[in-house]
Formats: structure tokens, sequence, C-alpha cells
């Protein structure tokens, strides 16, 4: 009833031309930003250049900036981290305050923030990861494919991710980008990711790997793979590496190819490909293998007959589509081999602090273009669930940008009085002795990441320890 409201209400001024309307603006806007993902930095970058005067303090909760993009996008894929350099330009303005390690719900609450700002966004992400709920699925190395991530990565949290790789059959379960980005990281040769930023725990791990056959296994067919044409195209050129289909899966799939929009239908295409090149008989079992399983969902995890407390074999359930494409069980079982089992079934946001609005059965703050209620934004995947790649982040946190805009210029939210930001926020952050970092500091982390990888040709070396971080950031944590 109350998002209907303001649905009314943002309909009609929302989107109104951008000058003045009712307020008289007499003190600085202060705005604060929880997270330093894309979110947080194009909605600050936003805000920046459309709201005269105003001051945007980011609130992150690590010592470090860029939040997936950092921690998420892979090693291998440098060119889509030149976003840093935008978001750096955004960082440098005079108008811009960087304040990490301070995380929202445990350092502060949201009732403090929004007495201390005239807004709040919050664009904290989805740092967690949904769950099967299978039986075997807590058996060692049946893992998450986000914190696999992390580890590799650098996330300060999953750097003594317990992962295996001690074993030649691996399975992943989920068809979107992050089961393509885990399984060709398992299957790329070690000296191309040697220059890459990958961490030294990861690297080194990773070039004892015995892993040589990944199965990406999938509810649903062909038609509804939720990975990109860029990712799938990687996999299928992944050196000394051979792709396995099985032909059935396509029996009616190259008919439904002229109906489909463009980018679904070149999709379709390359996917049509991998199949026919796909070998017909038994394949050499020493060969690397990329295996892209269709219509199957995990039932139950078995234990290794070797290693009884960790996964040795999967159960599979066949699926059929229903006239809907959901997948429905056929009745048919099947069981597939696997030491290492990576859980790629999305991420998932949680509810920061109790009176942050959270739908705990959508998994996201409910608003509309962002607005939560005059006042409290949300962008980023904390809006929209857990969906899309940093472009249509940026979209839609330029959005909430426009939204906190339109209420600052048209006093729905009231700047007359003065907020004292960060000077009440910064004391309530030394009462409670947390050290925090900013961005010259976080520029004294960057550079020694840079010079140490430049001693082992790599853009940067991650510091993974969070204490570390600190002591380098105050320049007493070596070079
Ligand atoms: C594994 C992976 C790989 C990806 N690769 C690509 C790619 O190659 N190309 C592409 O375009 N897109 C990619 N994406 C998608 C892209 O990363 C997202 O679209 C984007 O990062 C979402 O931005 P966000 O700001 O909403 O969230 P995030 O990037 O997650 O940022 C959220 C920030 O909030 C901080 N935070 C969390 N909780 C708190 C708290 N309580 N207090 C304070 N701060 C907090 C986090 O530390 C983080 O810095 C990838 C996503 C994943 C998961
Ligand atoms: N290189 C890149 O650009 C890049 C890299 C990584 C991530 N990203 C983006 O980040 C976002 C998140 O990626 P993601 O891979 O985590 O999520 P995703 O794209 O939503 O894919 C999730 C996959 O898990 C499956 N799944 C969900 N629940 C399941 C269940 N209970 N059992 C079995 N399978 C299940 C889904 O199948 P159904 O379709 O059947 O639900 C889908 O195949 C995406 O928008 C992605 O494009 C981009």
């Amino acid at each position: 009833m109350k998002l209907l409201r303001l649905g009314h209400y943002y309909s009609h001024h929302c989107f109104l031309p951008r000058r003045r309307l009712t307020s008289t603006v007499t003190s600085i806007p202060k705005i604060c930003i929880v997270g330093s993902g894309p979110a947080s930095f194009y909605t600050a970058q936003h805000l920046i250049k459309t709201v005269p005067r105003v001051e945007v303090d980011i609130y992150e909760q690590l010592p470090v900036p860029f939040g997936l993009v950092r921690f998420g996008v892979a090693p291998d894929h440098p060119e889509v981290k030149n976003v840093i350099n935008t978001f750096t330009k955004t960082a440098k303005s005079p108008q811009l305050r960087f304040v990490g390690n301070v995380t929202l719900g445990r350092d502060l609450s949201l009732k403090e923030l929004r007495n201390a700002y005239h807004a709040v966004v919050l664009a904290y992400g989805a740092d967690k990861d949904r769950e099967l709920g299978l039986k075997g699925e807590q058996l060692g190395n049946v893992v998450s494919a986000r914190r696999f991530v992390g580890w590799y990565n650098g996330l300060p949290c999953d750097t003594d991710f317990p992962v295996n790789l001690d074993v030649e059959e691996a399975a992943v379960l989920g068809h979107g980008n992050v089961a393509l980005d885990v399984a060709r990281l398992l299957l790329t040769p070690i000296d191309k990711l040697k220059s890459t930023d990958i961490t030294e725990h990861a690297l080194e791990a990773l070039s004892r790997s015995r892993v040589r056959h990944v199965k990406v296994i999938g509810r649903r067919g062909p038609l509804q793979v939720a990975f990109t044409i860029k990712e799938l195209r990687e996999m299928l050129n992944l050196p000394d590496c051979i792709t396995v289909c099985n032909p059935f899966d396509f029996e009616t799939v190259r008919s439904a190819v002229p109906n489909l929009e463009r980018p679904r239908r070149r999709l379709t295409e390359l996917l049509c490909k991998a199949a026919d090149l796909s070998p017909s008989g038994n394949v050499d079992s020493n060969s690397r293998q990329f295996h892209l399983v269709f219509f199957r969902s995990p039932l139950s995890f078995q234990p290794s007959p070797d290693v009884p407390d960790t996964v040795g074999s999967m159960q599979l359930e066949v699926n059929q589509l229903d006239e809907q494409q959901h997948a429905v069980p056929t009745g048919s079982t099947e069981t597939v081999q696997c030491g290492l089992v990576l859980r790629s079934i999305g991420y998932r946001s949680t509810q920061a602090d109790p009176d942050v609005p959270f739908d705990i059965d959508r998994g996201h703050i409910p608003n509309i273009s962002g607005v939560v209620q005059p006042g409290l934004y949300v962008a980023g995947w904390l809006a929209t669930g857990p969906i899309g790649v940093i472009l249509s982040t940026m979209t839609q946190a330029f959005g909430v940008g426009r939204a906190v805009e339109a209420d600052v210029s048209s006093g729905r939210v009231d700047v007359s009085q003065a907020r004292p930001g960060h000077t009440a926020i910064g004391k309530l952050l030394n009462d409670r002795g947390v050290t925090t970092v900013s961005w010259k500091d976080w520029e004294r982390i960057d550079a020694v990441e840079q010079s140490r990888g430049k001693n082992v040709g790599k853009p940067r070396e991650k510091i993974v320890d969070i204490n570390e971080m600190l002591a380098v950031s105050v320049g007493t944590g070596g070079t």
C-alpha cells in the first residue's frame, strides 16, 4: 500500500525537468552511500555532477574499494576492470569522501546514518550465495562458487577457503556467467594466469591442480542458459581443451533458432556449433574436457569411498521442460563421479541492519526506481537482485542518482537544515575504536600492491589480510 502510494507520487514527480522546484537550499546537501561497488560510484558520480555543493561520503566494509570489480570480475578479464579509472576520478573529487573498513550493521546503524545525513543510499550488493538444501551438501569439497571466486580474487574472508584441487573430476552447478568463470579458471593453462592479478595462493594451488574434466550442469536446456556469448566463446577456445555436449539435448533447438532475438540467436548458434563439433565416441580421458550438461538437477551428494567426509559422486535428476519452460523431473536419475562440486546458482543480499526494509523472499530492498522512501534509496544488486553486468548496474545507479537529485531539488528531501554528516559519524566511529581508511590510505595500499605485482610480472599482488591492509594504509606495512 505504502509502495503503491509512493509509485503514484514518483510517477508524477520523479522525472520533472532538472530545475529547482520548491525548496530553498541553504545548507550543504549531505548524502552518504553504503558500499563502494559500481552502484555506489555511479550514483556518486551522478550526484556530484548534478546536485550543487553536494557532499557525498562512501562507507565501505572493507579497507579497499570497488566491490565485485575487485573481488568478482575474473583475473583474466583485466579490460573489465578499467571502470576503476572512472571510479577513481569520482573519488578524487573534493566533494567525495571514502571511508573504508566501516560496516553498516556492525560499526554503524542505519538510524545513525539517517540522522547524520539528508539522504542515505544503500548499495551494499549481494555478498552471500544461495544454497540447494540437499542431502550431502555439507560434505567436504561441495563448495560455493562465490567463495571460490573470493579465494582466487583475494577477498580477505576467503583466503583460507578449503578447496581441494587434488581431484580429476569437478562439477559446476548452474548455467550462469559465474559458472563459466570458475570452470574457465579450473581449465585454463596455468601460464595464462601467471600474468594476471590472481592471488598468489590460488595461483600456487591451481598450478598443482589435477582437475582435468569439468562438467557444467544446468537444470534446463540450451535455449535457457543464463551465460553470455563472449564467456561461452572463451570456453570453446580454451587451449588443449575439448568441449563435450550430448547431441540429443539439441534435437529441438535448431528449429527454434530463427525465431530468437538476435543475442539469444547468436548464442544458440554457437552452442549448436559446439554440439556439432563435440566428439561422438570415447574421449581420451587424459585430455582436458569441458562438458556442457543440460536438463539435470542435483538431488544429493555422496561421500567418496576413499575419503568419507568428502564428496565422491552426485545423484542427478533428469528433467524436461513444461510449457512455461520450467524444469520438471522425468523420474529418471543418474550418478556422476565428482571430487569437487562448485555450487553456482546465484548470489543473495542480506538485511545489514534491522531498520533496512528488506524483502526476505525476493532478497532485495523493495523500491521504485531506487526510491525506498524520500531520504532513503537503494542502488545496484541490492535493489535489483543479483543479476546484471556493470553496464546495467550503471544504468540503474544513474537512475537512483536522478531520483535523489529530484527529491533534493523539489524539497521532498529537506536540505534547508544543516546535517552534521561525517563530523558526527566520524566521531561515533572514533569513539567506537573503528580504524577507518581514507582514499589517500587506499592509494598507499594500491601503490604497494602494484609494486609487489611488478616484481612478479603481475598488474598487482593483492593484499589479502585486513590487518596488513590497515598497516600498509598508514605506511607501516612494508613495500
Ligand atoms: C563473480 C562475478 C564476476 C562478474 N564479472 C563481471 C564481468 O566480467 N563484467 C561485468 O560487466 N559484470 C560482472 N559481474 C557483475 C558485476 O560485478 C555487478 O553488476 C556489480 O558489481 C554490482 O554492483 P553493486 O555495487 O551493486 O555490488 P558490489 O559490486 O557487490 O558492491 C557492494 C559493496 O558493498 C560492500 N558492503 C557489503 N556489505 C556492506 C556493509 N554492511 N557495510 C558497508 N559496505 C558493505 C561490499 O564490500 C562491496 O564493496 C560479475 C559478478 C560476479 C559475482
Ligand atoms: N563476464 C561477465 O560479464 C559476468 C561474469 C560473472 C557474472 N556476471 C553477471 O553476474 C550476474 C550473476 O551471475 P550468476 O552466474 O551468479 O547468476 P545467474 O546468471 O542468475 O545464473 C544462475 C544459474 O543458476 C541456475 N539455478 C538457480 N537456482 C537453481 C537451482 N535451485 N538448481 C539448479 N540451478 C539453479 C539458474 O538456472 P535457471 O535459469 O533455470 O534458474 C542459472 O543457470 C549475472 O547477471 C551475470 O551475467 C557477468
